[in-house]
């Protein structure tokens, strides 16, 4: 099968098409056809070779956390996926392949209510909105919630969550990004390139989630924070706090729920209260597209790039029946 990959650390020219071997799915696995995969800054952090002596990497490798594809094959102990389902799975790596084989435990069938699109760029982002939100904040009933970030992947699903169960939300992004925070609820929205008086929403929100990307949120964070209130850093970074009695914790990936858990919460409330995730760039399985997803990010373009497999027929099954 078809992939992508490299050989050696590198710019995003390192990447070269893969013939890959595929086997049969183990008996807890399912094999599932990729539709799309969502591209992370993850991926570009392992591919530069910056996560080279934690992880370090096996070669050939071909990246990629974040999937959505129908299943076409199944082990014969999994009873809870059958052939033709579409799901999602969030995967240590491998997702820029033609197919995968994965636990019948790590994979969520997407809803109708997700688009292919949106499916495939849930898993990264919602997996760290959902336990930032749930093991890494202290959010009480009608506290208001700050977000710093609040029209990027994880910021916007954290506001959808906030206004999901009622919560007042401020949120911060450029001006270009107004109408899109009002969609999605943010009831108060600053401007952060605009807006040079921030007194209006100092010592306003109880708890604050930084969701910028690196956390450059130019200290807004902590004027929007009361004393005595909470702040939840997304990415990895330290964060100087002036406010008085501020509690300020790190989100810390792998530690909180389980990925399955965090990912059948999002399936849920987009069938009972509606998600939406803005994908920005929708490119080609191709080798040119790969390089220029990887390029996008680099170059902190805003907005999620997934790329998408696109087939002049979908799989027949093997001899498989089709699912309804
Ligand atoms: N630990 C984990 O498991 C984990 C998982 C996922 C992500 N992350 C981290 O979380 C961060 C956010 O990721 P993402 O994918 O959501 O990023 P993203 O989609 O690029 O969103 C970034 C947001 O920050 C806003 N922003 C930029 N500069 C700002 C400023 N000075 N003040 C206020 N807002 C500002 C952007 O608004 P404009 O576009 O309008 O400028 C946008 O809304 C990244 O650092 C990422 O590495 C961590």
């Amino acid at each position: 099968m078809k992939a992508f990959g490299f050989s050696e650390y590198g710019a995003p020219t390192v990447f070269q098409e893969i013939d890959k071997e595929i086997k049969d799915p183990k008996p807890d696995q399912v094999q599932i056809e990729v539709m799309a995969f969502g591209i992370n800054p993850y991926d570009i952090l392992l591919r530069q070779g910056q996560f080279k002596e934690i992880r370090p990497l096996k070669f050939p490798f071909v990246p990629g956390t974040d999937l959505v594809g129908q299943v076409v094959k199944v082990g014969d102990e999994v009873t809870n996926f059958k052939v033709g389902d579409y799901v999602i799975n969030y995967r240590p790596s491998g997702a820029y392949g033609e197919r995968v084989n994965a636990t019948a435990d790590k994979v969520v069938k997407r809803p109708r209510t997700l688009s292919f699109l949106d499916a495939a760029s849930l898993p990264t982002p919602g997996i760290a909105a959902y336990n930032a939100w749930h093991h890494f904040a202290d959010v009480k009933d009608g506290d208001v919630i700050g977000i710093a970030g609040v029209t990027g992947l994880v910021g916007s699903l954290l506001a959808q969550m906030a206004k999901s169960q009622g919560h007042e939300v401020i949120g911060s992004a450029s001006a270009a990004n107004v109408e899109y925070a009002k969609w999605i609820g943010v009831d108060r929205f600053i401007a952060y390139d605009e807006e040079q008086d921030r007194s209006k929403f100092e010592s306003s929100a109880d708890v604050v989630f930084d969701a910028t990307l690196g956390g450059h949120d130019d200290g807004l964070s902590d004027s929007l924070v009361k004393p005595g209130g909470q702040i939840v850093l997304i990415p990895n970074l330290k964060y100087d706090v002036k406010t008085p009695d501020v509690k300020v914790t790190h989100l810390i990936p792998g530690q909180g729920a389980s990925n399955k858990e965090a990912l059948e919460y999002w399936v849920e409330l987009s069938k009972t209260w509606g998600v939406s995730i803005r994908v920005q760039n929708i490119l080609k399985f191709t080798r040119e597209d790969v390089v220029k997803a990887h390029e996008l990010i680099e170059a902190h373009h805003s907005g999620k790039t997934v790329i998408q497999i696109e087939r002049a027929h979908r799989t027949s099954f093997e001899g498989q029946k089709h699912a309804d």
